[in-house]
């Protein structure tokens, strides 16, 4: 999950429910190099609570796209979010391999809220520099349970786009991915990545380069944008212009109060996952750092900062990475970067890893 082979970048492939992101990085001479990165919006209807309702819509869009950037590797990493993902660390007696898989399934038995038989499991035993506070001899386990039925809805649709999955991620890791290649990570400190896309918020609280708790709730972009349409009568469409500041002759204070409501919302939602958290934990969360499309909106980053009392900043996805491939001004480089969060999480990884 965390390591540098020798091998090539796959195709970073993001299914966001708002717009399907890709992108392709290349090395070269030591540097990153973004080669290929293009979005294509989906309308609201294709993916609601992170399931396919259109599959053949979903299938067309990610060929529209694959058209448009025509990448020349065809072996893509995907992933998917929401509540058919349990993601839950444990803690287990040191043990042989082959007992390993046995307790793990009787483990996740206990924790996953899903039949057993109708769940992928997946784990990751932590290494020494990457566990936090277990006895000695102890091992920390990084549970993962995805719902089967979801999973191979995503990896049909890719496959029937004519691209082929090697590597299916989670969002929130994703995201780590990302911030751990971009940013300097201060051991032991805690670092909240929320990443609020179009019907998804996806939290991850690192300690270091390590992922302490992550959550997904059903909050995003949509909320805003529902909430405009209602108060200020307008279409979805409009209401969705006006969000962005691109619809001239609105309401401005209707639309500012409209934004501050969901504001306040999200804030607080964000702020129940911390305090859930901290029944688990004694550390206090050092920052929050966002990501999404939806931390473009100009008044969220500060009113979280202020409603949680903590330092909220907006992450640059391509921070540490070479650009000048794509031929576009940096500003709407630095415009689009926010939403590319998870596709250059993805995007950082190489066939084999996990
Ligand atoms: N400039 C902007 N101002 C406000 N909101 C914006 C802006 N640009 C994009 N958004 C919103 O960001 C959301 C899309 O973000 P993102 O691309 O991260 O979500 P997604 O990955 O498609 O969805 P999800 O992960 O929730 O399924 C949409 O709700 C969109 O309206
Ligand atoms: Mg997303």
């Amino acid at each position: 999950m965390f390591g540098f082979g020798s091998k090539a970048y796959l195709l970073g492939l993001d299914i966001g429910s708002g717009s399907i992101k890709m992108l392709q990085l290349n090395e070269s001479k030591g540097k990153l190099k973004v080669v290929r990165f293009g979005t294509k919006p989906l309308p609201a209807e294709m993916i609601v609570d992170g399931s396919i309702m259109d599959g053949l819509g979903v299938v067309t869009a990610i060929k529209e796209l694959a058209a448009e950037q025509k990448p020349k590797n065809k072996n893509v990493a995907m992933s998917i979010s929401g509540t058919s993902v349990i993601v839950k660390k444990i803690t287990l007696p040191p043990m042989p391999a082959e007992e390993l898989d046995k307790q793990i399934k009787f483990e996740a038995e206990q924790y996953i809220p899903f039949d057993i038989n109708d769940v992928y499991l997946d784990f990751h035993i932590l290494s020494e520099e990457e566990l936090s506070s277990t006895e000695q001899g102890e091992m920390e386990v990084l549970l993962v349970a995805t719902k089967k039925d979801k999973l191979n809805d995503y990896a049909n649709a890719v496959r029937e786009a004519g691209l082929t999955p090697k590597v299916i991620d989670v969002d929130a890791f994703a995201v780590e991915n990302m911030y751990c290649a971009n940013y300097n990570v201060s051991p032991g400190e805690l670092t909240a990545l929320v990443n609020i896309g179009a019907s998804v918020t996806n939290i991850n609280i690192l300690k270091g380069r390590v992922s302490a708790f992550t959550r997904d709730i059903s909050i995003g972009g949509n909320k805003y944008t529902e909430r405009i349409q209602q108060d200020l009568g307008l279409s979805l469409e409009d209401a969705e212009s006006a969000k962005k500041g691109q619809l001239p002759g609105v309401n401005a204070d209707a639309l500012h109060q409209a934004i501050a409501a969901v504001n306040e919302e999200v804030a607080t939602e964000i702020g129940r996952s911390f305090d859930y958290f901290r029944t688990t934990s004694q550390d206090d969360i050092a920052s929050i750092v966002l990501s999404g499309g939806c931390s473009k909106i100009p008044s969220l980053p500060n009113k979280i900062s202020e409603q949680l009392g903590i330092a909220a900043t907006v992450a640059n996805p391509f921070r540490k990475l070479d650009t000048t491939a794509l031929k576009k001004s940096p500003e709407a480089v630095e415009r689009v970067a926010p939403e590319a969060a998870v596709v250059v999480g993805l995007a950082l990884r190489r066939e084999g890893d996990r």
